[in-house]
């Protein structure tokens, strides 16, 4: 399976794919733990293009394009191989992310991503995506406590933020069968538990 996490700024994607993977290796699964943009030494690069707070003059096709690279790569050098090789990938945001940021909160047209979509990822949708919802303050306040890197979306105003926010929460409503939004405004160990109950349940359907 592909399980992919996505949701706003905060809202607990690389905890919550941490604690999963972990959890399904001590299953006696295979897993294969990987994140947008990056996840491969060539995507990597292109992460610190794109999060450097210095490229405030970034176009937005451009990010586009940049994200859209690092996704090509990360499909055909990580992804389909795992998958070929029986394993459970769990990937840290995927092509959602570029729907939902560059759709939904740049105003970019989602016919055109839908399509760069389709073409860097060979038309590999996941499984099961699950929302980890919440709040646009509110995440972006708890990555304001945790103290990592703010990088360059984050600076965002909190109107672009509400925007992704909510447009997550309409292409969770376009395709009900491969989302799942989770209340994220809870204990990480609660959120964990959910989503455990969730995959569990995809897994065994
Ligand atoms: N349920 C939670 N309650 C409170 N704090 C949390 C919770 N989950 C994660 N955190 C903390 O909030 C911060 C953001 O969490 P995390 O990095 O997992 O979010 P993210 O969705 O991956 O963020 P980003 O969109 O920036 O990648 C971290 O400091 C993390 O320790
Ligand atoms: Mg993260």
């Amino acid at each position: 399976m592909l399980i992919t996490f996505e949701g706003p700024e905060g809202s607990g994607k690389t905890t919550q794919a941490h604690l999963l993977a972990e959890y399904l290796q001590r299953q006696g699964e295979q897993v294969v733990l990987t994140r947008e943009p990056g996840g491969t030494p060539i995507g990597d690069l292109v992460r610190d293009i794109l999060h450097d707070p210095l490229h405030k003059d970034m176009q937005a096709w451009t990010e586009v394009m940049l994200y859209s690279a690092s996704r090509a790569q990360l499909v055909a050098q990580v992804i389909r191989p795992a998958l070929a090789a029986g394993k459970q990938v769990i990937c840290d945001r995927y092509y959602d992310s570029t729907l939902a940021y560059q759709g939904y909160g740049r105003g970019l047209d989602l016919a055109a991503l839908v399509s760069i979509t389709q073409l860097a990822t060979g038309g590999l949708a996941p499984d099961l995506t699950l929302c980890l919802d919440i709040a646009a303050e509110r995440g972006l306040q708890r990555r304001l406590l945790g103290g990592g890197e703010w990088n360059r979306m984050d600076q965002e105003a909190l109107a672009f933020h509400r925007r992704v926010r909510a447009g997550y929460l309409e292409l969770a409503g376009l395709e009900p069968a491969r989302w799942i939004v989770v209340d994220a405004d809870r204990s990480a160990g609660e959120v964990q538990e959910m989503v455990r109950r969730l995959v569990a349940g995809r897994m065994q359907g």
